[in-house]
C-alpha cells in the first residue's frame, strides 16, 4: 500500500527574470514585469509530497517532524527573505523562475531524502501559476 503525504511550506522572495545578453527591452518583452532591474518579491507557497509505504511499526510513512526540518533547512533558511538571484548560489547563472526553483528544491530534497521514498515539488509562485516537479 503506498501513499503520499504532504508538507507545506512558504517563503518570501525577490528575484529577476533575465538574459544579461538581451536589454532591458528585449528583457520586458520576454519576461514582463518578472523582469524589473530593480527585482521584486514573490510569496511562494511550496508543498512537499513524499510517497511509499507505511511503516507497520509506527504507522507513519515518514516522521512528518523530520520532513519539516529538512525543508526548513533546505528551502525557508536558504531562501526566506532573500534575493534568489543574489544571495542563492544555484541562481546566480540560472533564471529563478517558478520551474527553476522547483527543480532545485527537488534536487536538495533528494539529498536528504532516503531513496525508498519518491518525491514531489508543488511550488505556487502566484496564487494561480504553480508547477509541479517530480524529478521525472
Ligand atoms: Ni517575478
Amino acid at each position: 500500500m503506498s501513499l503520499t503525504v504532504f508538507r507545506k511550506a512558504h517563503f518570501n522572495a525577490a528575484h529577476r527574470l533575465f538574459k544579461k545578453e538581451w536589454d532591458d527591452d528585449k528583457n520586458f518583452k520576454v519576461f514582463g514585469k518578472c523582469s524589473n532591474p530593480n527585482y521584486h518579491g514573490h510569496n511562494y507557497e511550496l508543498e512537499i509530497g513524499i510517497s511509499g509505504e507505511i511503516d507497520p511499526d509506527t504507522g507513519f510513512l515518514i516522521d512528518l517532524k523530520v520532513l519539516a526540518q529538512i525543508i526548513k533547512e533546505e528551502v525557508e533558511d536558504p531562501f526566506d527573505h532573500k534575493n534568489l538571484n543574489i544571495e542563492v548560489p544555484e541562481f546566480k547563472n540560472t533564471n529563478p523562475t517558478v520551474e527553476n526553483i522547483a527543480i532545485v528544491i527537488w534536487n536538495k530534497m533528494r539529498a536528504r531524502i532516503d531513496s525508498k521514498y519518491d518525491i514531489s515539488v508543488k511550488l505556487y509562485e502566484t496564487p494561480r501559476n504553480f508547477v509541479i516537479y517530480n524529478g521525472n
